[in-house]
């Protein structure tokens, strides 16, 4: 077991990509903190992680609302000890042209997929700098690293967190966190589902470019984040993975 007796939060974990972190983190014997708006999106994560022996906790908690959070990881604190692994993961996004996009909704997506992760990354980290030990891994997407028609606010979010992940990557090497992030390609999940709504097609024609011929499914994603989670990736910090089929190289 990669993950024995370490502590993990996973953020969106009640849904998509983040459940199939989670069930992977517990399977791998990680204790996980299960936070989702979506009250009962977390709870049905829990049920599945102990339907198979695993431990897991479900908190409502908004990434938005530094307030919420500090709550949350002291009481994963109080539970389980501390914490040793964070998962940003919780994200949003609403597809369409940037010129008719609203503020409104800039400021949505800027504040749950950058500031979001932010104040999740500062919650845990003097658990982490007092443990001289740490893993954050935050799911970005490809979106941040070479754009994406109709993601344009979204993007630059995505693009924020990667440059976010490796100047916190620096400072904290010296405690012995490591930082990273895995970008997810067009991965099928509730998500994916309210942007293709838009565009029917979309699905289809990103199916025949990405060069494994298909959408990434959540348990995809699960086991490169369960790596820069572990030890084995103790030597690695600041870096960015790509998980697509291939879709985007560099
Ligand atoms: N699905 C894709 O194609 C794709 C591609 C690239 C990146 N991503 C990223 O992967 C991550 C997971 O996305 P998904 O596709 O599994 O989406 P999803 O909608 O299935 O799951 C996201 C979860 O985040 C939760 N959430 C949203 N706002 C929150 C908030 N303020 N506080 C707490 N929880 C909140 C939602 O309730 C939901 O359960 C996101 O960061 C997303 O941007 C997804």
């Amino acid at each position: 077991m990669k993950l024995k007796d370490r502590v993990a939060i996973v953020t969106g974990s009640g849904s998509g990509i983040g459940r199939a972190i989670a069930l992977g983190m517990a399977r791998e014997g990680a204790r996980v903190a299960v936070v989702d708006l979506n009250e009962a999106g977390a709870q049905e994560t829990v049920k599945e992680i102990q339907k198979e022996g695993g431990q897991a906790h479900p908190y409502r908690a908004d990434v938005t609302q530094k307030a919420q959070i500090d709550a949350m990881v002291a009481d994963v604190i109080k539970r389980w000890g501390t914490v040793h692994i964070l998962v940003n993961n919780a994200g949003w996004d609403k597809a369409e042209p940037f010129i008719q996009s609203a503020e409104e909704t800039w400021d949505k997506v800027l504040a749950i997929n950058l500031k979001g992760p932010i104040i999740c990354t500062r919650a845990v980290l003097d658990e982490m700098i007092k443990n001289g030990y740490g893993k954050i891994v935050s799911i970005a997407s490809d979106a941040g690293r070479v754009g994406s028609t109709g993601e344009a606010v979204y993007s630059a979010a995505k693009g924020g967190i990667i440059a976010f992940t490796k100047t916190i990557a620096r400072e904290m090497a010296r405690h012995r966190i490591n930082v990273n992030c895995v970008c997810p390609g067009p991965t099928d999940t509730p998500l994916f589902a309210t942007v293709t709504a838009e565009n029917p097609k979309l699905a289809e024609s990103l199916k025949r470019v990405i060069p494994f011929g298909r959408l990434g499914l959540p348990e995809d994603l699960a086991p490169a984040v369960i790596f820069f989670a572990s030890d084995d990736a103790g030597f690695i910090t600041g870096q960015t993975l790509s998980v697509s089929g291939g879709l985007t190289m560099m």
